[in-house]
């Protein structure tokens, strides 16, 4: 064998150990827990053959407590390049079985370089994660490698799309890279996310509270809404990421690739002429609506267990991504509250940074009052789906179906925010109120003074019936071109890609800054 040849053996042999990353024993401790490994991972998300892997020979510097003993290559993450469908990703996913996926100082250089060129080249990053968090042998120097990817991902949000998937334990302060990337994404039962766990609650609060129940996929995807998804397993979790990875462009300069499909654009539904129940205190199933007018009925939920007065998520629409936005009648009557602000507010802004048309379908009565949401500052997360709305420069169609009151019809993508097209059903009620809020304020003195009851309801009636007639349907609005038309609903789905095919080269501008001070 020639000196060459032997290299080359050596550099296969290597590589092939460096693969089994901790061992054979830790690969299937890793197994035994229900977890693939991180090689198993990417084989799984990118396409077969296409994983280009960097800095397999990179070795951590550490010699603290024996530390220096034990050199794996690779340290304790998989880094590299590959293609999802074909279009360009880079990846990296933590290796538990290399002292718990636990982050050096030179994993966060790795996991560094595949930030930086995914911003240089404009393409998605997807981090897997499945760690224990810093290093502690390695001590500041660990805790510098967090500082410098949580950099990253702020420098490159808005960029290029972010998506961490939770395949494991993401504990501590290493719970901040996945809560400033785009997406988040929990599998059920293997994975947690928490500040301080259960056995440091309990002696900080008296609290006792289990992994799963502090910060398991369910928590997070239904009442923290920390996580945008959940899913029932790792294969679960991967498919996931490739289908939200189909809506997406590859960065903040291009749009989302087309998807054509055989669902005709003119594609009419009588459904929806029926669909508005006569008693306004009745609801119907908004999914009902989006799943009528997107091509395929194929809607791809964001958030789908948190807030569910608000329903935000992907679709095509002749062919083209859009996000969609629309109240839910079914879920606390569609009323926005925190929750369902700050769930819109977050989707209408990752729409907006990457050039994805917004389509709004409004059927709300307002905003939710009382103490408990005044003291958690509606008003300022209220704010910030106005904002978002008000800020987006991509474009926007709205079809109000019912309700439309007060500041919620404001919120709601209307004229005034830049709306771009905005359509009514002929069932709308675009109004400050409804009928009965606004007889209680305007003649609560003069139905008090009335002490006849049968009068009195007679008055209260006549009274609702006029403001009805005045402003209890979308007329008014349409006089005064608050709305570009009031349209039929079965028509909706081709209204709607009609206007966006006129929107497609829109352009907006917004003044010169440095940024943006939205009410975070
Ligand atoms: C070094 C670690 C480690 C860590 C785990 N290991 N976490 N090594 N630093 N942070 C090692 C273990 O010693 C063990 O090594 C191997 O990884 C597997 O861990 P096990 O405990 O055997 O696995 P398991 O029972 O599944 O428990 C996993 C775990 C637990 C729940 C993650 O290991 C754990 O609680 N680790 C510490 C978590 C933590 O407190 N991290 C710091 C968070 S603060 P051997 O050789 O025995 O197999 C933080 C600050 C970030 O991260 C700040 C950013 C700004």
């Amino acid at each position: 064998m020639s000196i060459q040849e032997e290299k080359i053996k050596a550099l296969v042999e290597r590589r092939a150990t460096a693969k089994l990353g901790g061992g054979a024993k830790r690969i299937d401790a890793q197994h035994a827990k229900g977890k693939l490994t991180a090689r198993e991972r990417l084989a799984m998300l990118l396409d077969e053959g296409s994983f280009e892997e960097f800095d397999m020979f990179v070795h951590h510097r550490c010699t603290n407590f024996g530390m220096d003993a034990s050199h794996p290559d690779g340290d304790g993450v998989v880094t590299g390049q590959g293609t999802i469908d074909g279009r360009l990703v880079f990846v990296f996913a933590q290796d538990f079985t290399v002292n718990g996926g636990s982050l050096s100082k030179t994993m966060s250089e790795k996991i560094c370089k595949v930030m930086d060129m995914a911003v240089k080249v404009g393409a998605p990053v997807i981090g897997l994660n499945d760690s224990g968090g810093a290093r502690i042998q390695e001590g500041i120097d660990a805790l510098a490698g967090y500082g410098e990817i949580f950099e990253r991902n702020i420098l490159a949000s808005g960029v290029v799309p972010q998506i961490s998937v939770i395949m494991g334990p993401c504990a501590g302060g290493a719970v901040y890279s996945p809560a400033l990337t785009d997406f988040t994404l929990m599998v059920k039962d293997t994975s947690y996310m928490f500040l301080t766990g259960p056995s440091v609650v309990k002696s900080v609060t008296g609290e006792d509270v289990t992994q799963e129940d502090l910060g398991g996929a369910r928590v997070h995807s239904s009442k923290s809404g920390v996580a945008h998804f959940s899913a029932d397993s790792e294969e679960d979790a991967i498919a996931k990421i490739k289908k939200l990875l189909s809506y997406l462009p590859q960065n903040n300069l291009e749009n989302a690739p087309d998807l054509p499909s055989a669902d005709p654009v003119g594609r009419t539904d009588d459904m929806l002429n029926s669909i508005v129940p006569d008693n306004p205190n009745k609801a119907y199933d908004m999914y009902a609506v989006v799943r009528s007018i997107v091509d395929d009925g194929d809607f791809f939920e964001i958030h789908r267990d948190f807030a569910r007065n608000i329903i935000v998520g992907f679709a095509h629409m002749g062919g083209r991504s859009v996000g969609v936005v629309a109240n839910q009648p079914g879920v606390l009557a569609g009323v926005l509250d925190i929750n369902a602000s700050r769930k819109a507010a977050r989707f209408v802004r990752f729409c907006d940074a990457f050039n994805i048309p917004l389509v709004t379908l409004v059927d709300v009565p307002g905003f939710l009052c009382g103490t408990q949401q005044e003291y958690g500052a509606i008003i300022t997360n209220g704010a910030k789906l106005l904002y978002a709305y008000g800020e987006a420069t991509v474009p926007k169609v709205t079809v109000t179906l019912r309700k439309s009151y007060g500041g919620a019809h404001i919120v709601m993508s209307c004229k005034q925010l830049r709306g771009d097209i905005n359509y009514a059903w002929p069932t709308a009620n675009i109004a400050v109120m409804g009928a009965e809020g606004a007889v209680g304020v305007l003649y609560g003195k003069e139905l008090k003074a009335e002490t006849d009851p049968q009068k009195q309801a007679a008055l209260a009636e006549a009274k609702k019936d006029e403001y009805n007639d005045l402003f209890c349907n979308p007329y008014q609005a349409a006089q005064r071109g608050y709305i570009e038309d009031v349209i039929e609903p079965r028509n909706t789905r081709f209204r709607i890609i009609r206007a966006l095919e006129v929107l497609d080269g829109k352009r907006q501008e917004i003044p010169a800054k440095k940024h943006d001070n939205m009410p975070l």
